[in-house]
C-alpha cells in the first residue's frame, strides 16, 4: 500500500521514542501529529489546533520510529543464509563474488530487487546504505524498486578492480561506470548515490585516489569496510606497509572523511575508534554477520562511552536475517557474550539502547532529530502485539514494548510510514 502525503494526519497510539541512547521515551495514548509527511510533535493532549483532524487510530498499539539498516549488500539476498561455516576471505570467494556476478542479468537483477525492497518495508526498514554489485545497470534497479516500494537512503554502485574474481572490473571500467551511474542518479528523490569501494584488498591505490577525488569533487558520500576479521587486517597491512592501522588506508585517499560509513569495527583499537569520534565516521555494528561469519565481539558499548557514532546494519548475507528487529535482538544477545566474556566489565545493551541504534542513531545520517522530532520526515512503524502469546498479567507498555521487540515479525506489522506516507 502506497499512499500520497496528507496535508494533516494524526496518529494515535502508545508512541515509543528513541530520543537518547537509553531507556525509550512512552506517551501512553498518545498523538503523533504530521503535516505535508514532516513530524510536527508528540502529544498526550491533543493540542485545540489539531481537533477535527483526520486521525489514522492505532489505538493500543505500539508506534515505533522506522528501522535504518546502514549497511547490507542487495545482490546477496539470494544467498541469506549460504555459506555460514566460512570465515570472511573464503566466504567472499565461494559464495559471494559468484552471487553478485548473477546481476549482470538486469531481468535476475529485477526480480530480486522488487521481491527485496518489498522485503523491507513489510519489516518496518524505511531506511538504507545498501552496496549494490560492480553492475551499472543493476545499481539502478535497485534504486527503482527502493523508490517505488517507498524505502530511502543511500546506494553504492561496488567499486573493486583487484583480488576480486568473478566480480573484477579493469581500473578504467571502474571509473566509467560509476560516473555513467552517479550521472543517472539525479532521477530518484528518495534515494542517492553513496561511493563504494567495496573495502582496500579489493581496490588499487590508483582507485582509490580517483574514489577519493570524486567524493570531493561532486560532495557525494562514502561507505566501506573497516576491521572485521583478522586475516583481512593482516592482508590489508600488507599491501599498505606505510600504514599502521587499517583506517590510514582510507585516509590517505580522502575516503576518510565527515560521513564516512565503515561496517563492523569488530577489532577497532582505542587510536582507529578516535579517528573515527575526529572525522563523524559512522561505524555500523553488524552483529549477525560478526557472529555467522566468525569475525568477532565489537566492543559496541565501549564505543559509545567513548563517542563514537555507532549504528546498526543487517550486513545481509554475512547476516542472515533481513529484519531489523531481529538484527536488534541479535545485537542484544552479542552485548551479553561480551558481557559475560569480560566478566561484566562492560555492561551488556539494554532494549531501549539497542532501539536506538536501529533508529535514531542511523537516522541522524539523514539529517534527521533523535526521536519523533519535530521537522523530522515520517518514518513509522505500527506494532500489533494482540497476537502475540497471551500474558499472565496486563502488561505495562514498556514490557509491551520489549517483548514485542524479541517476538514480533512482519505478521505484527500493521502499517509502515517512509518519508511521509503509509507504504505498508
Ligand atoms: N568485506 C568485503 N566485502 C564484504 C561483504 O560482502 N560482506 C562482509 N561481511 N564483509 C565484507
Ligand atoms: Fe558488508
Amino acid at each position: 500500500m502506497t499512499e500520497q502525503k496528507k496535508p494533516l494526519t494524526l496518529i494515535k497510539g502508545h508512541i515509543i521514542e528513541a530520543k537518547s541512547f537509553s531507556d525509550p521515551v512512552i506517551t501512553e495514548n498518545g498523538w503523533l501529529a504530521v503535516e505535508d509527511g514532516v513530524v510536527q510533535g508528540v502529544f498526550s493532549a491533543l493540542p485545540e489546533r489539531y481537533a477535527g483532524a483526520p486521525v489514522e487510530d492505532y489505538s493500543d498499539k505500539l508506534v515505533l520510529q522506522g528501522f535504518s539498516d546502514m549497511h547490507l549488500h542487495a545482490p546477496q539476498y539470494p544467498m541469506l543464509g549460504m555459506g555460514m561455516d566460512l570465515p570472511l576471505m573464503e566466504w567472499l570467494k565461494t559464495y559471494t563474488f559468484k552471487t553478485e556476478a548473477r546481476f549482470e542479468d538486469t531481468a535476475f537483477a529485477r526480480e530480486a530487487y522488487l521481491r527485496l525492497a518489498s522485503e523491507l518495508v513489510n519489516n518496518g526498514t524505511t531506511r538504507v546504505c545498501i552496496y549494490s554489485s560492480i553492475h551499472t545497470d543493476a545499481t539502478l534497479i535497485l534504486m527503482e524498486e527502493l523508490e517505488r516500494a517507498g524505502v530511502g537512503g543511500y546506494v553504492g554502485k561496488v567499486n573493486m578492480d583487484r583480488n576480486s574474481c568473478e566480480c573484477q572490473e579493469s581500473t578504467l571500467q571502474s571509473k566509467r561506470e560509476t560516473l555513467r551511474w552517479l550521472d543517472a542518479c539525479d532521477r530518484f528523490s528518495l534515494v542517492r548515490p553513496i561511493l563504494t569501494p567495496r573495502f582496500t584488498p579489493s581496490c588499487t591505490d590508483e582507485l582509490m585516489r580517483w574514489l577519493g577525488e570524486t567524493a570531493r569533487e561532486r560532495g557525494v558520500f562514502v561507505q566501506s569496510h573497516l576491521s572485521e576479521n583478522k586475516k583481512e587486517i593482516a592482508l590489508v597491512k600488507e599491501l599498505h606497509p606505510d600504514c599502521e592501522q587499517y583506517w590510514q588506508t582510507y585516509d590517505k585517499f580522502g575516503l576518510w572523511t565527515d560521513h564516512t560509513i565503515m561496517a563492523h569495527c569488530v577489532h577497532s583499537d582505542e587510536r582507529e575508534q578516535q579517528a573515527m569520534i575526529d572525522h563523524n565516521v559512522l561505524c555500523v555494528h553488524c552483529p549477525d554477520s560478526n557472529i555467522n561469519i566468525c569475525s568477532g565481539f565489537a566492543p559496541v558499548r565501549r564505543m559509545k562511552e567513548r563517542g563514537v557514532w555507532v549504528a546498526l546494519g543487517s550486513d545481509i548475507a554475512g547476516g542472515a536475517q533481513l529484519p531489523m528487529l531481529q538484527v536488534l535482538t541479535c545485537c542484544l544477545r552479542m552485548s551479553k557474550a561480551r558481557a559475560i566474556a569480560t566478566e561484566g566489565l562492560e555492561p551488556f545493551l539494554t532494549v531501549g539502547e539497542a532501539y536506538y541504534l536501529a533508529t535514531s542513531a542511523g537516522s541522524r545520517y539523514f539529517g534527521d532529530r533523535d526521536g519523533f522530532a519535530p521537522g523530522n520526515p515520517l518514518h513509522a512503524v505500527v506494532l500489533d502485539d494482540a497476537a502475540l502469546p497471551p500474558s499472565a498479567r496486563t502488561l505495562t507498555v514498556k514490557e509491551r514494548f520489549e517483548r514485542a521487540v524479541y517476538l514480533a515479525d512482519d505478521r505484527s506489522i500493521a502499517a509502515v510510514y517512509g518519508s511521509g506516507r503509509r507504504i505498508k
